[in-house]
This record gives C-alpha cells, sequence and structure tokens, in this order.
C-alpha cells in the first residue's frame, strides 16, 4: 500500500488471473479500478471485494480491442492517484495463421500488445511525474519461443515480455519498479475460450492464486517471474536448445492440447 497505492488499476480484472490480482490487492489494502468488457461480473467482483476489506472500487467498461479503449480508460481515471498498473487483459487464439480471420489477428494485436503499450505509455508517464510506483506485464511462457498453432498469441507475448523488460530498465532510475509475470499454464476461463482441451494437457495447470502472489511477492524485488518449478525449468531449456527445435517442441505441444 504505501509503494503501490492507494489506487491500482487492473485491466482483464472480470475473470481468472486479472479477478485474482483485484482480490490479492484489495486484501493488501488498495483501492482498486476493475477493467474489462464484462460490466456484471466486474460489478460483483467490485460487490465482493467491498464486503470482505471495505476497498473503493471504480468500475471501467472498456473495449481494449478498439484504438480508443485505452485512452478511454486513461481519461476515466484522470482524477485518480494510480500507483500500480497490472496490464493483465489478453486473448488467445488457435488455428494455423493462414487459416484465420485477419480481423482476429488485428483484435488480438490490440488487446495483447497495443493496449499494454498505451496503458504503460500513459500511466507510464503518471508514475514518473510522481516519483514511485509500479507495473506488471502480464506475459506467457508462450512468449519464449515461437509457438505454431497459436503463432500470433505467442508473438503478442513475446512482445509483451520485451517490453516489460525493457520499460524495467528505463523506469528504475525514476522510482519505478516494472514487473514481467510469465504465467505457464493457468486454470482459467482463457485457454478453454482458446481451443485448449485441459483433459490432453500433459501438466497439472497452476491455480490463479499461487501465481497472482509470485507476482505480488516479486514486485521491486525482480523484474521477470515465471511462477511455478515447472515452467522455470521449461523457460530455460529452452535458452539451451537452438530456437528452431525449441519452436518445433512447442508445436508439437500445442497440436496435442488443442482441441
Ligand atoms: N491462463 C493461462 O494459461 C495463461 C498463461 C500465460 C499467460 N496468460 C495471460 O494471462 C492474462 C489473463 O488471462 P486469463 O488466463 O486470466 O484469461 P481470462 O480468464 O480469459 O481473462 C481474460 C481477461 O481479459 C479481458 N479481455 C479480453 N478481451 C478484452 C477486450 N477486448 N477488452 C477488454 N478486456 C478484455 C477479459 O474480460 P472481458 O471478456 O470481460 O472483456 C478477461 O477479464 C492474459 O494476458 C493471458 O495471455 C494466461
Amino acid at each position: 500500500m504505501a509503494r503501490y497505492g492507494p489506487w491500482a488499476v487492473v485491466t482483464g480484472a472480470s475473470s481468472g488471473i486479472g479477478a485474482e490480482f483485484a482480490r490479492q490487492l484489495a486484501a493488501r489494502g488498495l483501492s482498486l479500478v476493475l477493467v474489462a468488457r464484462r460490466r456484471d461480473r466486474l460489478e460483483e467482483l467490485g460487490a465482493e471485494l467491498f464486503a470482505r476489506h471495505g476497498t473503493d472500487v471504480r468500475i471501467v467498461t472498456c473495449d481494449l480491442s478498439d484504438a480508443r479503449g485505452p485512452w478511454h480508460l486513461l481519461d476515466e481515471v484522470a482524477d485518480v492517484d494510480v500507483g500500480l498498473l497490472i496490464n493483465n487483459a489478453g486473448v488467445g487464439l488457435k488455428g494455423r495463421l493462414v487459416d484465420l480471420e485477419p480481423e482476429i489477428l488485428r483484435r488480438l494485436v490490440e488487446v495483447n500488445c497495443q493496449a499494454p503499450l498505451a496503458l504503460s505509455h500513459g500511466f507510464g508517464r503518471r508514475l514518473v511525474a510522481r516519483r514511485r510506483g509500479g507495473m506488471v506485464i502480464v506475459a506467457s511462457t508462450g512468449g519464449f519461443q515461437g509457438l505454431p498453432w497459436s503463432a500470433a498469441y505467442g508473438a503478442s507475448k513475446g512482445f509483451d515480455l520485451l517490453l516489460g523488460e525493457a520499460l524495467a530498465v528505463e523506469l528504475a532510475a525514476d522510482g519505478i519498479d516494472v514487473l514481467t509475470l510469465a504465467p505457464g499454464g493457468t486454470d482459467t476461463e482463457g485457454p478453454m475460450n482458446s481451443g485448449v482441451d485441459p483433459a490432453r494437457v500433459p501438466v497439472r495447470l497452476m491455480s490463479v492464486g499461487p501465481v497472482v502472489r509470485a507476482a505480488l511477492d516479486s514486485l521491486g524485488r525482480r523484474t521477470l517471474v515465471i511462477p511455478g518449478a515447472g515452467n522455470r525449468a521449461a523457460a530455460w531449456a529452452v535458452r539451451l536448445v537452438p530456437r528452431a527445435f525449441a519452436a518445433r517442441a512447442a508445436g508439437r505441444l500445442m497440436r496435442r492440447v488443442i482441441s
């Protein structure tokens, strides 16, 4: 609260990892701006957090696949003292790139790349001006190598990974802590909505609690966190083999898990 309060903005707070960020930040005493498209889910979560912790909540419904989405959000919270930005909203996809509709790819790049970029820029300026605060950028272990059959998603998460790592260096002197969170498979609606069949995943998906706890415990202490020993080992293994080999191995795994 002292370092990253009084308000945190959480994008993609209506489900999964984002909703868990909201719950754990509320438990630590922060006030919350909850952002997503599904207002009913955000209102339900806001009511839960108020009942449990007395949390001040502001809800901003916003479509981050619309180029104006990030600017709408920045305008809506112009009067709020934001100390922490959680760039979490994201979408996945499955299938061979050439078989997908261009509009699906455009929306993915807007939500997964353009929105975190615009929000890191807009909120980054505000954080630098107050010389205190933090940012979390949610990437993925899928961004450590080419990800066949989810090529655009893997590439978008590689973008998030490199953006976060670079901003951590750029903003350190201004007192802003930037953390990149790279989860592996996590038990949320996300993988299912992207066509992953949980029955075919060879490892146990992590639950959201430890993923978010690892991020909040790492903020200000390190710049990249990969929750789960197996995910960390896999991420390190990728660095030890030729990149083409890593992409082929990732492709075999993707073929197996998508329905
Ligand atoms: N689950 C995993 O295995 C996994 C692994 C690695 C990384 N991640 C990353 O973790 C982050 C959260 O994913 P999750 O697994 O928690 O998935 P999720 O449960 O599907 O949550 C995605 C969130 O993003 C929001 N969102 C999606 N499209 C949006 C749009 N156009 N405008 C505004 N908000 C939008 C959704 O809200 P609305 O639908 O209400 O708009 C939802 O709150 C993503 O960045 C994902 O890439 C997940």
